[in-house]
């Protein structure tokens, strides 16, 4: 799968944000994540990592990367790096995953975040770009929908969590 070195986004309110792809360094941010109540309840974040394991889920994420099965990147806007999305693939196309720290929330930078990297896979040739909302994710449910994703049906995850599938499918 394609997938950017970079992208700059723009929220409805002008904000830009950049998504950079993920570093070493970026165990901190993913630390910081797993401490978020809402973030390892509505994804599968696991609660309140250690440094070595969020070191070690890092260095997966640059093992996908290097082995072209999908890019994490990391939301920095000014000068902070204020939460993460990502793109994957389960071979049956790119999904994208996102989670944003309390303290940048409410800004439009999830829904820009996802725009603009569904945006860009749907612009560099996938067919369709595919999510999934664990059931009662309000939240994530309107930036998807914000994002042009449609809803498809719930489905149940192998480890039998309920979920929504999203989809945004390339213009025609
Ligand atoms: C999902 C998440 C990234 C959204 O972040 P955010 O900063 O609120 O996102 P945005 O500001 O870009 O947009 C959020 C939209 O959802 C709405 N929204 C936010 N929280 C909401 C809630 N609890 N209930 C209903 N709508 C909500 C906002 O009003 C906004 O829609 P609007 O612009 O039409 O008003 C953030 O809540 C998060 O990190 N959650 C935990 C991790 C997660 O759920 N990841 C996604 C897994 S599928």
């Amino acid at each position: 799968m394609l997938v950017p070195d970079g992208l700059s986004v723009t929220t409805t309110t002008g904000e830009v944000a950049l998504l950079r792809p993920v570093a070493e360094d970026d165990w901190r941010l993913d630390q910081e994540l797993s401490r978020v109540p809402d973030v390892t309840r509505w994804t599968y974040y696991p609660p309140d990592v250690a440094e070595e394991e969020a070191r070690r889920r890092v260095a997966r994420n640059l093992e996908i990367r290097a082995a072209g099965r999908g890019g994490r990147y990391i939301i920095v806007a000014g000068d902070s790096a204020v939460g993460t999305i990502g793109v994957g693939t389960r071979g049956s196309g790119p999904f994208l995953f996102y989670a944003l720290l309390p303290v940048a929330r409410g800004r439009g930078l999830a829904i820009a975040a996802v725009s603009g990297l569904a945006g860009w896979l749907l612009a560099h040739g996938e067919p369709f770009v595919a999510a999934s909302t664990m059931v009662g994710n309000t939240a994530s449910e309107r930036v998807l929908t914000r994002a042009g994703f449609e809803p498809g049906e719930l489905d149940v995850e192998p480890d039998g969590v309920t979920v929504r599938r999203w989809r945004l499918g390339a213009p025609p």
